[in-house]
C-alpha cells in the first residue's frame, strides 16, 4: 500500500443530529454537527421532522466539514456512513447521500454500525492521547442503547450485557420529562445535579440477573414518588429540582457501575472505556475515575465532542474498514435495528 494518507468523509444521520467529518488516517481534521431544535417542542424526537431536517442540513454540513478540513471532494478516498441502528427516515438521508457521492466520485462506499462507531471513537489518534489496548470492556450508554461490550480487537466485539427495556439515556430523559424539563433532559439533569445532594432521595435498584440492565422500573418509581410529593407541595419539582436531579443521576450511575464492576470481575478485564451520549455525564465520568483506583482499572473516557452523536467516529471507523477493504455495494440499505456483530 502507498504511503499516501487516506481521507475519509464520514456521514452520521441516525437520529436527530446531522454530522459530517473528515479524517486523515486515524486523525480527525473536522467534525461538524447540526442539531435539530424542532424536537424540543414535542418532548422527544419526531421521526418525520428529523428526516426533513437532515435533508436540509446534509449539504451545508458536508461543505463545512470539507472546508474546515482544508480538502475538496477530489481528495476524499472513500465515504463512510451510518447504516444503523437508528430511525429509518433519518438513516435513509445519510445513506442515500453517501451512495450518490460514491457513485458520482467513483470512490468506495463504507457502511458503519453506529454503536460500534461510538466505541471506535476511542481509537481516534490525537497528540498526547493513548488508545486503549485489548482486551477491553466498553460501557456504551446512549439514548437508544445500554450495553457492555467485550472487545478483543477493533472489530472483535461481543455484547455481554444490555438493557432489557429502556436505555440509560432514556432513563435520564424520561426522569427529566417527569420533572417538567425540556428534551433532551440528560444534560440538564447533569447540570442541576451539580448543585444537589445525591443522597437526598433514594430510588430502588432493579434486580436483574447477570450483566443485563433495566431502567423502566426506575422511571415508574420516580413518577410515583414525584406524584406523591406534589400532593404535599405542588411545586415540589421546582423546590427540590437540584436534589432530585442529583439523586436520580446517582441512582443511574450506580446501576451502571455495579454491572461494569461485575463484568470486570467475571472477565478479569481491567481496561475499561465508556462511550455514547451518556458518557458525557459528569457524575458517570467522576465515578468511573473514583472506582478505577479501587478496581485497579485503566479507564478511557472520550472527549465531549466524541460522546454524543458525531461523524468523527464514523470517519475513523471508515478508515479502519478501508484498511481491511471492507466496502459496501450500491444495493446496501439502512438497517434500523443493526446489532453489533450481525
Ligand atoms: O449517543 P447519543 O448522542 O444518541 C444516541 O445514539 O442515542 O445519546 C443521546 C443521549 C440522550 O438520552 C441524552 O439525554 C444523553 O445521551 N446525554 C446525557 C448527557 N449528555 C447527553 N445524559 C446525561 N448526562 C449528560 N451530560
Ligand atoms: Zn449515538
Amino acid at each position: 500500500m502507498s504511503n499516501r494518507p487516506v481521507f475519509i468523509l464520514g456521514i452520521e444521520s441516525s437520529c436527530d443530529d446531522t454530522s459530517a467529518a473528515v479524517s486523515r488516517d486515524s486523525e480527525i481534521l473536522s467534525n461538524i454537527t447540526a442539531g435539530q431544535e424542532v424536537h424540543r417542542l414535542y418532548g422527544g424526537v419526531v421521526p418525520e421532522l428529523a428526516s426533513r431536517a437532515h435533508q436540509q442540513n446534509i449539504v451545508p454540513v458536508v461543505h463545512a466539514a470539507l472546508k474546515k478540513a482544508g480538502v475538496t471532494l477530489a481528495d476524499i478516498s472513500a465515504v463512510a456512513f451510518t447504516r444503523g441502528p437508528g430511525l429509518m427516515g433519518s438513516l435513509l438521508v445519510g445513506g442515500s447521500f453517501a451512495k450518490a457521492l460514491s457513485l458520482a466520485k467513483n470512490i468506495p462506499l463504507i457502511e458503519i454500525n453506529h454503536m460500534q462507531a461510538h466505541i471506535l471513537a476511542h481509537f481516534i489518534t490525537e497528540e498526547g492521547k493513548e488508545s486503549p489496548a485489548f482486551p477491553l470492556l466498553c460501557l456504551t450508554v446512549s439514548g437508544g442503547h445500554t450495553q457492555i461490550v467485550k472487545m478483543t480487537g477493533l472489530f472483535e466485539m461481543e455484547v455481554i450485557g444490555e438493557t432489557i427495556d429502556d436505555a440509560a439515556g432514556e432513563a435520564f430523559d424520561k426522569a427529566a420529562k417527569i420533572m417538567g424539563l425540556p428534551y433532551p433532559g440528560g444534560p440538564l439533569v447533569d447540570k442541576y445535579a451539580n448543585d444537589g445532594n445525591p443522597l437526598a432521595f433514594k430510588f430502588p435498584h432493579p434486580k436483574i440477573p447477570g450483566l443485563d440492565f433495566s431502567f423502566s422500573g426506575l422511571k415508574t418509581s420516580i413518577l410515583y414518588f414525584i406524584e406523591s410529593q406534589r400532593k404535599l407541595d405542588p411545586e415540589f419539582t421546582d423546590h427540590r429540582r437540584d436534589d432530585l436531579c442529583a439523586s436520580i443521576q446517582e441512582t443511574i450511575v450506580s446501576i451502571l457501575l455495579e454491572k461494569l464492576q461485575t463484568a470486570s470481575r467475571e472477565t478479569g478485564i481491567k481496561t475499561i472505556a465508556i462511550s455514547g451520549g451518556v458518557s458525557a455525564n459528569s457524575g458517570l465520568r467522576k465515578r468511573l475515575l473514583k472506582e478505577a483506583e479501587g478496581m485497579d482499572w485503566k479507564v478511557f473516557i472520550p472527549k465531549f465532542e466524541y460522546c454524543t452523536d458525531n461523524a468523527a467516529m464514523i470517519a475513523v471507523s471508515g478508515y479502519f474498514k478501508f484498511l481491511r477493504k471492507e466496502f459496501a455495494p450500491q444495493s446496501i440499505s439502512p438497517a434500523a435495528r443493526y446489532k453489533i456483530g450481525s
